[in-house]
């Protein structure tokens, strides 16, 4: 793969990259055709990382739907993609990870420990495979995006980590991979997500910012699940802020059944 993308990228220019961990869907598609419309050539790669899966989560049942994948990617023009096994990603002693100290603990990563370590870590050897001009993410994953910023600045690595907005259903609800385990039930349960946010969206508009108020709002919202976080941070540091301003992060995490699921949006 290494020598593949090394002559594309002599011949083409900028490459563009999108990391999925497939059962794709038209969140990650918005994110391959930004890359089609800046990009010479671009890569796409499948792996569902065990590294990112805690012991207690859903690495095994995580929904791998390859063939299917291949023809949305093939359909937009992809030029390659990387599916790799995890033996190949992992191979026998390999020992180096990646830990984004602080802001990966902040957020999904206060819940999941150890998760960005495992996404930091991927996504610097998918770097280093495809040594990619840009690579595009979704701010669906907004903590994960600030953790891959923060990783690229502290490593001088050379790629463009370009943020995607948030792609979701006619109802509100984002779309992830995770929505296929939803019953028809918890789908309509899962709609607390985005109406929490678009509460806190009309205070703030309303003229309400002061967080304490903005996350006893967004948590009534949220009662009939088990709300995980309600937070109002800095987009970059993940940190709390007292009010909410323009580049706040505003992010909800809760579990619907079984089934964890995230949303946010950035003031304006
Ligand atoms: P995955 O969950 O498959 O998501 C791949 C990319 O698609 C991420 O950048 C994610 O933010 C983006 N994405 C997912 N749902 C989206 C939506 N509704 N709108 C816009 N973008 C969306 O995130 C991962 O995989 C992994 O952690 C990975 C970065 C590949 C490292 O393993």
């Amino acid at each position: 793969m290494r020598q593949f993308c090394g002559e594309l990228r002599e011949r083409t220019g900028l490459t563009g990259l999108v990391p999925t961990m497939g059962a794709l869907h038209e969140g990650h598609l918005s994110l391959v055709r930004r890359a089609r419309a800046e990009c010479g050539i671009v890569t796409a790669s499948i792996f569902v990382n065990p590294l990112q899966f805690g012991p207690n989560e859903d690495f095994a049942k995580y929904p791998r739907t390859f063939e299917d994948d291949c023809s949305q990617l093939a359909a937009e023009g992809v030029d390659l993609l990387f599916a790799p096994s995890p033996a190949e990603m992992y191979p026998q002693g390999a020992v180096t990870t990646i830990s984004v100290e602080g802001i990966g603990d902040r957020l999904d990563g206060a819940s999941r420990p150890g998760h960005f370590t495992g996404v930091a870590t991927v996504v610097a050897k998918l770097f280093n495979v495809v040594k990619p001009g840009r690579a595009y993410f979704g701010q669906k994953d907004a903590a994960q995006l600030a953790v891959l910023r923060q990783m690229v600045r502290d490593l001088n690595i050379d790629v463009e980590v370009v943020g995607c907005p948030i792609v979701r259903d006619a109802d509100g609800l984002a779309l992830s991979s995770r929505n296929r385990y939803l019953s028809t039930g918890e789908r309509v349960r899962a709609l607390a997500l985005p109406r929490a946010l678009r509460r806190i969206e009309n205070m703030i508009a309303g003229g309400t910012t002061e967080s304490e108020t903005l996350l006893r709002e967004g948590t009534a919202e949220l009662k009939d699940l088990r709300a995980d976080y309600v937070a109002v941070v800095d987009a970059r540091t993940l940190l709390p802020v007292a009010r909410a301003t323009p580049g706040t992060l505003v992010a909800v995490a809760a579990w619907v059944g079984e089934t964890r699921l995230i949303d946010n949006f950035l003031v304006n």
